[in-house]
């Protein structure tokens, strides 16, 4: 009996023998790549890489988890001086991100740049490399930062950079790059610059929404953001990928023949007819589709007829008692609760607060049959009881998947109440942010990766098909099934009820768009500002509305921002999910979404459902097939929170659906 134990401790100790082994975790071919690199170009002796340990030890360098290969290189101001010799770095075929910046290197980019497949991020700044734009990088399509400003660089920027479309930031400005802008355009573009080169003719009108600044100092450029173009001096035909600008400018007008104008009006005359034809036909069926779905008044006493089965009966008993008064503030339900209870039951349910948020307090109602919902009592509504009635007759025939349903609503000169179904599994807020590190289970990748995906769902539908504006997203908004850990947004369209469209609460603060502030006016885009904070929320782990990002007064945008821009990307990340290897790609390029939607200038922000394209197009090959449920499943309303009701209430010390 007392040899077994000793062999189990020898079979460990071999193990750990055996994954210690320094052969298996070093990366020889890279290594080799790197020291061929470094032998021929001279540098200050400050990198000291000791050939005797692993490359993945060195200054500069940074491995995948199991140190295999190499990821990172990043060797910034280590007076680098001359060519990057051929066969060297472009070895390292897992590279990530490459960062030569700060350095004395000059002549062209090798050809075999255009191996590093996997390459994300660039950084070329500041060196003396000259020659024609590098053609070897436009063949890198996952770049997503390309930064080869500070350079000697002349010729013209190609075309192929338009294949580069994951792009968000490129940087070519202090060059002598020539010639027209090429009208790229990747979606996601949030910087770009090229200011202070030697480029000419007119602006790409994809790029006109960048300032300026990023175009000063050139030779002769011109159109929006710069002045007007030279009507005499037209300039070249854009490029046939380009939707043509919506107003013909001046000067092209001016030239035209007066049969061009004839065909032009006939046209424009045809094209609005059309629209008005479309817009006619729209306006039609959405009368029609309002009828179809008009909310069910609930008469109290008929309340039997619509409940479900399950329910009590009682009702008959309770209309006498009502005064008639009352009668006509009823309770007004929307098709597909499956509820069946009216304002006496609320009344006297039992109540716990949920939370106090901007608009009113929250509450957890349950009936005494056993249903359980979220009551919303709402303060300071400041419109009149017809408008009231509907507004929310536009938010309660919102049925989606990932979006609470709006249940019910009461409006009576003193009480303004909403009725939600109830969320035992809680908010992400919660889930992310509650009781850190005490024995709490992390919230795993893949899920954040899901309610990332709901969330961009429920607001693009909201956003779409809804045509409303959430105007409230955070973190305690996203609100958890228990089934799937499917996610849905909560609180949805009530600004439009509050005199001040956005109160400047302190605790939505974090996640407000930088005009809302001074606008006081939620928006399409600012809804994707705060998707975007929300997204940058899930990969740091950092709660945007506390101030507890080191430095006094930064947001959790400028912070992010302020990480990625020293090349320290994997910092940023929450330390949770450092467990996790295989999804660093996943996580960067989440990273990158979060990143174009809290761009500062509105217009620059992707629309939500380019958002919610790019986070699904980034699942894309995944094995995970629960992230691509289809949206057919979405307008089944009551499904999901049927489910939530079978939920006995033993939860009630689980995590509240609404938080303040
Ligand atoms: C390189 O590393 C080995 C092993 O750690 C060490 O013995 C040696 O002194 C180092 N060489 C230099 C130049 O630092
Ligand atoms: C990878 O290399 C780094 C740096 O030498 C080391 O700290 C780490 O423990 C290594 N990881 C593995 C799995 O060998
Ligand atoms: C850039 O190139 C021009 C001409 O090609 C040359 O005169 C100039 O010295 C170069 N500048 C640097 C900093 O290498
Ligand atoms: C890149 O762009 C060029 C010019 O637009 C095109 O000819 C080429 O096929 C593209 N290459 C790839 C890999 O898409
Ligand atoms: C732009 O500059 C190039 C030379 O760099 C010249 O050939 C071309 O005519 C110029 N185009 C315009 C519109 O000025
Ligand atoms: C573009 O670069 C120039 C020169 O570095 C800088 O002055 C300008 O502010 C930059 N503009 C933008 C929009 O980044």
């Amino acid at each position: 009996m007392k040899e077994r134990p000793t062999m189990a401790a020898i079979l460990v100790f071999l193990a750990m023998l055996v994954s210690l082994d320094p052969v298996i975790s070093e990366p020889t071919q890279d290594k080799q790549a790197l020291l061929a690199f470094l032998s021929q170009v001279p540098h200050e002796n400050r990198l000291r890489w000791n050939q005797s340990v692993s490359a993945c030890s060195w200054v500069g360098v940074r491995c995948d988890a199991s140190n295999s290969s190499v990821h990172y290189l990043r060797l910034p101001g280590v007076a680098l001086v001359g060519q990057i010799p051929a066969n060297t770095l472009g070895r390292l075929s897992q590279l990530r991100v490459l960062s030569l910046r700060s350095n004395r290197l000059s002549g062209s980019i090798p050809p075999d740049f255009s191996q590093l497949k996997l390459l994300r991020s660039v950084y070329l700044q500041h060196n003396e490399f000259s020659g024609a734009f590098p053609p070897s990088l436009t063949e890198l399509t996952r770049l997503t930062r390309l930064d080869l400003s500070s350079n000697n660089f002349t010729g013209p920027i190609p075309f192929s950079v338009g294949n580069l479309t994951l792009l968000t930031g490129l940087f070519l400005q202090n060059n002598g790059f020539s010639g027209k802008i090429p009208s790229i355009s990747p979606p996601g573009l949030v910087s770009f610059n090229v200011s202070n080169n030697r480029l000419n003719g007119s602006i790409p009108s994809a790029l006109a929404r960048f300032p300026a600044s990023a175009f000063a100092n050139n030779i002769n450029l011109c159109g929006a953001p710069l002045a007007p173009c030279n009507p005499f001096f037209p300039s070249p035909a854009p490029a046939p990928t380009l939707p043509p600008p919506l107003v013909p400018t001046q000067s092209k007008r001016r030239k035209l023949s007066t049969a061009a104008i004839i065909a032009i009006s006939v046209a424009g005359g045809v094209l609005i007819l059309l629209l008005l034809l479309v817009i006619i036909f729209l306006l039609i069926r959405k009368r029609r589709k309002s009828e179809s779905a008009k909310p069910q008044k609930l008469p109290v006493s008929a309340a039997t007829a619509v409940g479900d089965a399950g329910t009590s009966s009682s009702k008959d008993d309770v209309t006498g008692g009502l005064a008639e008064g009352a009668e006509r503030n009823k309770l007004v339900f929307f098709r597909g609760g499956g509820y069946s209870f009216d304002l006496e039951d609320l009344l006297r349910a039992s109540a716990e607060v949920l939370g106090k948020g901007s608009v009113g307090t929250s509450y957890k109602a349950v009936l005494e049959e056993g249903t359980t919902v979220v009551v919303k009592r709402l303060k300071d509504v400041a419109v009149a009881k017809r408008e009231f009635e509907q507004h929310m007759e536009v938010l309660g025939n919102i049925k989606d998947q990932n979006v609470l349903p709006l249940r019910a609503y009461y409006y009576s000169k003193d009480e303004k109440l909403l009725v939600y179904d109830y969320m035992p599994a809680g908010s992400l807020s919660a889930l992310l942010h509650g009781s850190r590190g005490s024995g709490r289970t992390p919230l795993e990748w893949d899920n954040r990766l899901r309610i990332a995906l709901s969330a961009a769902r429920g607001l693009a539908h909201l956003h779409v098909s809804g045509n409303v504006v959430h105007g409230n997203i955070k973190s305690s908004n996203i609100l958890v099934k228990q089934e799937n850990l499917d996610a849905c947004v909560s609180d949805f369209g009530l600004n439009p009820l509050f005199a001040n469209s956005s109160p400047p609460h302190h605790r939505i603060m974090g996640y407000r768009a930088p005009e809302v502030l001074e606008t006081r006016k939620v928006t399409f885009k600012s809804d994707v500002y705060s998707l975007g904070v929300l997204l940058l929320e899930l990969l740091t782990g950092k709660a945007p509305n506390q101030a507890s990002l080191g430095e006094e007064g930064i947001d959790l945008p400028r912070w992010v921002q302020s990480v990625v821009r020293e090349e320290w990307t994997a910092e940023v990340f929450d330390v949770e999910l450092m467990r996790y290897h295989n999804v660093e790609e996943e996580m960067v390029q989440l990273l990158q979404i979060g990143m174009a939607c809290v761009a500062t200038v509105p217009d620059q922000r992707p629309e939500m459902q380019q958002v919610l394209r790019m986070i699904e197009e980034m699942n894309r090959g995944e094995t995970d097939e629960g992230l691509h449920h289809s949206s057919d499943d979405a307008i089944r309303g009551g499904g999901g929170s049927d489910n939530s009701q079978a939920t006995p209430v033993e939860s009630r010390t689980s995590p509240p659906g609404f938080t303040p």
